[in-house]
């Protein structure tokens, strides 16, 4: 595996792999990585003839009371694990290397970057895009990674891919569960006991919710009050949105008729959590 820390290093690298004709695939992380990452790297391996990951705690998305400085960062542990899975290109900058002082650009996808998780996280989307934007730019892949796991991020990112034109195919892929059904995360790291048992209500919720759709209830107010209410008898789960949306634009749907997307944000302790499933009536 080729670890570049530098734009010209991971420009090359990158354009080696292209120029032997290969379809490069790309899956961008901030590291800390678990099983959700690994299944998006197995993706690109299946589809794709060499693999670029990127791991960058990227500033920009993480507001001014957010986990930035406490993030979870595991380097070795990351690059073992991305060796293993054969892995070509890692990028792994730090952060003067791409954002060396004095930016004033940004790529912003209005709108749907204030709804959902960018609702109660301002400007973070625009920080995921504007990363991801640049990224795209440096590696160009053909084909890049994303996990069904932030829902809101995959649909504001294949807009801002539609929107801008960039020659690249956006492959999400399933959320990747602990054998409790807790979606795995990075931030799963800051939970102690309690609340690593007390943060399965979310998971719960939007069963409750699947259950009731299952029985044939098609409101949405309906599905999400019983949700609220499974919330209810957690009261130490701070919920932070339960929403239930058309997956590309993320607007609220009143009845169910097509695909639609159920998420769920709440605050474990200090630590957000988020999940979601997706209903196809
Ligand atoms: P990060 O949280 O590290 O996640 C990197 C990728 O892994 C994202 O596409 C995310 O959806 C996916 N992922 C995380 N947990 C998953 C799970 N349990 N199952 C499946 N996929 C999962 O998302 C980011 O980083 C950043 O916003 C980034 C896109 C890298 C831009 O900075």
């Amino acid at each position: 595996m080729k670890i570049c820390a530098t734009i010209p290093e991971a420009r090359a690298a990158c354009g080696d792999a292209r120029a032997s004709r290969k379809r490069l695939g790309f899956v961008p992380t901030m590291g800390a990585l678990h099983e959700g990452h690994l299944s998006l790297v197995r993706a690109a391996k299946a589809q794709c003839d060499a693999v670029a990951v990127s791991i960058f705690v990227n500033p920009t998305q993480f507001g001014p009371t957010e986990d930035l400085s406490k993030y979870p960062r595991q380097f070795s542990g990351d690059c073992r694990l991305l060796e293993q899975e054969g892995v070509d290109i890692l990028f792994a900058p730090p952060v003067e290397e791409i954002y060396p002082g004095g930016e004033v650009t940004w790529v912003l996808v209005e709108g749907l970057s204030e709804k959902l998780d960018g609702r109660s996280r301002p400007g973070h989307f625009r920080g995921v895009t504007t990363i991801v934007a640049k990224l795209f730019h440096i590696l160009e892949p053909e084909a890049a990674f994303f996990g069904q796991k932030d829902a809101a991020q995959l649909a504001v990112i294949r807009r801002m891919v539609d929107d801008l034109n960039f020659p690249v195919e956006i492959v999400g892929c399933p959320i990747v569960r602990e054998p409790d059904g807790l979606a795995m995360s990075s931030r799963n790291a800051y939970l102690n006991r309690e609340e690593r048992s007390r943060a399965l209500v979310l998971q719960r919720s939007l069963q409750e919710a699947r259950q009731q759709f299952n029985a044939g209830e098609r409101m949405a107010a309906k599905l999400i009050s019983a949700a609220k209410e499974v919330f209810a008898r957690e009261p130490k789960v701070a919920l932070d949105y339960f929403e239930i949306v058309d997956p590309d634009t993320l607007d609220p749907v009143e009845r169910i008729s097509q695909t639609t997307l159920v998420a769920v944000a709440a605050y474990v302790g200090t630590t957000r959590l988020i999940d979601n499933l997706v209903l196809n009536p």
